[in-house]
Parts: C-alpha cells; sequence; structure tokens
C-alpha cells in the first residue's frame, strides 16, 4: 500500500511532460516546444477551438505572456493546434463522448 503511495507520488512529481496527451502529427514537436515551456501540454491539450480562437490564443501568448516565437514556429504551431485540436464536426452518430 505504501509503495503504491510512493508510485503514485512519484508520477505525479513528475514535471508536467504531458505531451503524450497532444495527438501526434506534423507540428507536434514544434508545438511542444513551443507550448511547454511555461506550462505543460495539458494546459491546453483538452481545449478545443477554432481557427480564429486558436490564432488569438497563440497571439495573446505572445503578446500576454511573453512567448516569443518564429513566424514560421507560429504558422505551423497554429496550424497543428487547428488540425488536432479544433470542435469535432457536428455529427449526430456521434457522441460527445466518442472523439
Ligand atoms: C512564456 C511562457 C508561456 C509559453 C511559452 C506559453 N504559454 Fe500558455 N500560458 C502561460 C501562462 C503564464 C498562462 C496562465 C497560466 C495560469 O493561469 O495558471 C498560460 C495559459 C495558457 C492557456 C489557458 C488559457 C489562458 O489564457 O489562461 C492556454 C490554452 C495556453 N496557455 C496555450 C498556450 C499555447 C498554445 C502555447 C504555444 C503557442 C503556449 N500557451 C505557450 C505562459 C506561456
Amino acid at each position: 500500500m505504501l509503495k503504491t503511495l510512493i508510485t503514485f507520488a512519484t508520477l505525479l512529481a513528475v514535471p508536467a511532460f504531458a505531451q503524450k496527451d497532444l495527438p501526434d502529427g506534423p507540428g507536434k514537436p514544434v508545438a511542444v516546444r513551443v507550448c511547454t515551456g511555461c506550462h505543460g501540454a495539458e494546459m491546453f491539450s483538452a481545449t478545443r477551438l477554432g481557427q480564429a480562437e486558436w490564432d488569438r490564443m497563440v497571439a495573446n501568448m505572445t503578446t500576454e505572456r511573453g512567448v516569443t516565437i518564429s513566424d514560421a514556429d507560429y504558422a505551423a504551431v497554429l496550424k497543428y493546434l487547428v488540425t488536432y485540436l479544433s470542435p469535432p464536426k457536428a455529427n449526430v452518430n456521434q457522441t460527445p463522448d466518442s472523439r
């Protein structure tokens, strides 16, 4: 029991290398590099936004939170976020949980 607790505590103590929460795809390494310096990927991996909202979010990170990012990285990250972390298309055959 104690061992289980210790294992659990160790898991919690591991810093947020929560990249596993991000879907695989082109642009993921850039997103991980650019977006997990200050907080873990879990800060945004469950967020589902459209293109305009993601653009605003990434722009907000650069203006308000001091993210420095090249134009190329900005484009790559934005494309990744829009492609993989966008709201599911309305589909009557899909429950909200099935994505
Ligand atoms: C320079 C540090 C830094 C970097 C790099 C960074 N962020 Fe953030 N981010 C923050 C801070 C600070 C917060 C607020 C944390 C809190 O409220 O606990 C935050 C919060 C967020 C939130 C939660 C919503 C909000 O506005 O509070 C999202 C989503 C987010 N970041 C996405 C991203 C994405 C996507 C990237 C990559 C483009 C990124 N962040 C890179 C500092 C950063």
